[in-house]
């Protein structure tokens, strides 16, 4: 059994990885469709081997695809995703646009894989944002053994979470700097090459990101527990690809940081560095990889029930890409 397969927002960076990860995961692709806006319509794509056409999404009919992995944004995906659905096209939609609509489910494979049995209220699938999933992929075993109370998380995200044109600027910039020249920022609200910028996405009413406030939602409901408390610092750094995170947990009961790294050895989709004088890296380790990698595990010294982490993994991956195809994955081996 093979699917028809349409990827909105082909020409983007997470478009492009998704098509990639279709190809390298070996998805039973039948018919691929890329799609983009008129902009680039005609454009060609690789895929296997072959070379196919990017489709204009207007005038594309969603009744010749099974499943739609949609990933040009979330003005794109609140017109496009409705229309596919009726069609009878499940869409996986990589945007914010759904998440945190009750009756969409909100799926980590290796987390809530069985909320997915809900998909067909709406036919619409919410993939996670990108630091929430490498977060939670490495504390779901230690919710399950221990119970999660709060969770004190920084992060440091790569300028790729931002699309294309970040990644263009932050390469630009570097280059001027480098060079004497003048620099400019139409994507970042700061110079983002040399620097740290601890904005991602607008402010909230309460003086925290949304970025911020996505890792708090998600969490509560991708693990169906709102007795979580979730506290982050959401900041971009001059990265390409990878986020890292440092995270700070306190367990519900009293926890063996030996026996935490023995789950996350035998934890899914998780990668240990065991050695506790080393540490993934976002360029060393992350970068091209679907692993979440985990270092740096150790008790928290001011606190009984804490916990500390350093949790790394490429954000066009696990956080975007392969999880949208792992959900993909599961749809057609439960309930296609
Ligand atoms: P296009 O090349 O036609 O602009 P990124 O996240 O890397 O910036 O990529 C965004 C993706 O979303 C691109 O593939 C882009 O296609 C697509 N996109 C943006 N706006 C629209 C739109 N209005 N309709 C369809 N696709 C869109």
């Amino acid at each position: 059994q093979k699917y028809n397969v349409a990827v909105l927002g082909a020409t983007g960076l997470v478009g492009r990885q998704i098509i990639e990860t279709l190809a390298e995961r070996k998805f039973p692709v039948d018919q691929l469709f890329p799609l983009a806006s008129s902009r680039s319509a005609g454009e060609e794509i690789e895929f296997n081997g072959e070379t196919i056409e990017v489709l204009d999404v207007e005038q594309f009919d969603f009744a010749n695809a099974h499943i739609g992995l949609f990933s040009a944004g979330g003005s794109v995906s609140e017109k496009y995703a409705p229309i596919a659905a009726e069609a009878g096209c499940v869409v996986i939609d990589n945007t914010s646009q759904f998440r945190y609509d009750y009756d969409v489910p909100l799926v980590v494979p290796e987390v809530n894989a069985a909320s997915l049995a809900d998909f067909r209220n709406r036919n619409i699938i919410a993939n996670p944002n990108c630091s929430t999933i490498q977060m939670l992929v490495a504390l779901k075993p230690i919710y399950d053994a221990y119970g999660i109370e709060r969770i004190n998380v920084s992060t440091y995200q790569a300028v790729s979470g931002a699309g294309k044109e970040a990644v263009d600027e932050l390469a630009k910039q570097t280059a001027n700097l480098m060079n004497g020249r003048p620099l400019d920022n139409k994507v970042f609200t700061k110079q983002m090459a040399f620097n740290v910028i601890p904005q991602i996405d607008a402010f909230e009413d309460n003086g925290y990101t949304r970025e911020e406030m996505k890792m708090v939602w998600e969490t509560q409901k991708i693990l169906g527990d709102e007795t979580v408390m979730v506290n982050p610092t959401a900041v971009r750094v001059p990265v390409f690809f990878g986020h890292a995170e440092a995270i700070h947990l306190e367990t519900r009961m009293p926890v063996d940081v030996e026996h935490v790294k023995q789950l996350l050895q035998d934890a899914p989709g998780v990668e240990l560095i065991e050695d506790e004088h080393d540490y993934p890296t976002p360029v060393s380790d992350a970068s091209g990889n679907d692993s979440v990698f985990v270092g740096r595990v150790r008790q928290d010294i001011s606190h009984p029930h804490g916990l500390n982490m350093w949790v790394v993994s490429d954000n066009t991956r696990k956080g975007a890409a392969t999880n949208s195809v792992q959900i993909a994955e599961e749809l057609i081996a439960h309930y296609f």
